[in-house]
């Protein structure tokens, strides 16, 4: 068998062994915003080292577990922290959770991280639904044999951002007078931040926000089928537009303090996406 396989149906059972929750949407936590999880109704919590082979993040403020629930009588899985390549995890690792909840049955995955603004219109503190990506500065997450129980070897990803789960986006944030940005999100490797020239390019290629995640589990998700949405709290402007330095303490720190409206647009974005 494919060992990529093998490793998602070990996890995927060492969780059934623990749990027969079957979550509708499936929901990742990025840096700062882990605690939406409060707003679920918890019916099980699993910490990810205790899913055998599961990889565990090293990541301070990436608290490190499943928590499963309800949000309003949806069923939700949410990963309380997430793994980043440059933790040193191969890619398939690093996307080996998202799979796991569409495994578990998940059909929408929804996705938020912390980026850097590139756009000249944003400020430190916007939102931004992400409307395509580019994925050209970390590797593929499908390189090596394809998995064909789950998906295809060429998948199209030509609209990896789910239209209709877009658009419930955009009206949540309409109908709570939030504003929402819209835009292509880069993910590179990380962990060093960018350097102003590379923000240059990137502005150039049209990149509106920069972030080391999210791509790769987007790519993987929407191989095996799942409908994508994704939202960026734009914690800084970008190396050389903000003049001071960056710290993952000022990015830890901008999410936090956008949190609250964060919590409200994913609330009742899931509270429709479930009803779709
Ligand atoms: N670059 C990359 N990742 C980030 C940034 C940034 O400026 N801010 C938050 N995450």
């Amino acid at each position: 068998m494919n060992p990529v396989y093998e490793k998602l149906m070990s996890c995927y059972e060492s969780v059934r062994r623990k749990t027969d929750f079957e979550p509708k949407v499936a929901l990742v936590l990025g840096s700062g915003l882990g605690k939406f999880a409060d707003e679920i109704e918890v019916t099980a919590r699993i910490p990810y080292n205790e899913i055998e082979g599961f990889p565990i993040s090293t990541v301070p403020g990436h608290a490190g577990q499943f928590v499963f629930g309800y949000i309003e009588g949806v069923p939700v899985v949410c990963m309380q922290g997430r793994v980043h390549y440059y933790e040193g995890y191969p890619i398939t690792d690093v996307v080996l959770p998202a799979r796991l909840m569409g495994l578990l049955g998940a059909k929408y995955l929804f996705l938020t991280n912390a980026s850097g603004g590139i756009n000249r219109d944003f400020k430190a503190g916007d939102f931004m639904m992400l409307t395509d990506h580019i994925s050209l500065f970390a590797p593929n997450p499908l390189i090596g044999p394809n998995i064909d129980e789950i998906g295809t070897r060429f998948p199209d990803m030509s609209s990896v951002y789910d239209p209709i789960l877009c658009d419930i986006i955009l009206s949540v944030a309409d109908d709570y007078g939030i504003e929402m940005q819209s835009g292509v999100y880069a993910q590179l490797t990380g962990p060093s931040f960018e350097s102003p020239a590379e923000i240059r390019m990137l502005g150039k290629l049209g990149v509106d926000a920069v972030g080391m995640s999210t791509v790769v589990e987007a790519i993987a998700a929407n191989h095996m089928g799942m409908k994508v949405c994704a939202i960026s709290c734009v914690c800084n402007l970008a190396a050389g537009i903000q003049e001071t330095p960056l710290t993952h303490d000022e990015v830890q720190e901008a999410a936090a303090k956008a949190a609250p409206l964060f919590k409200q647009i994913v609330r009742e974005s899931i509270i429709r996406i479930g009803a779709l």
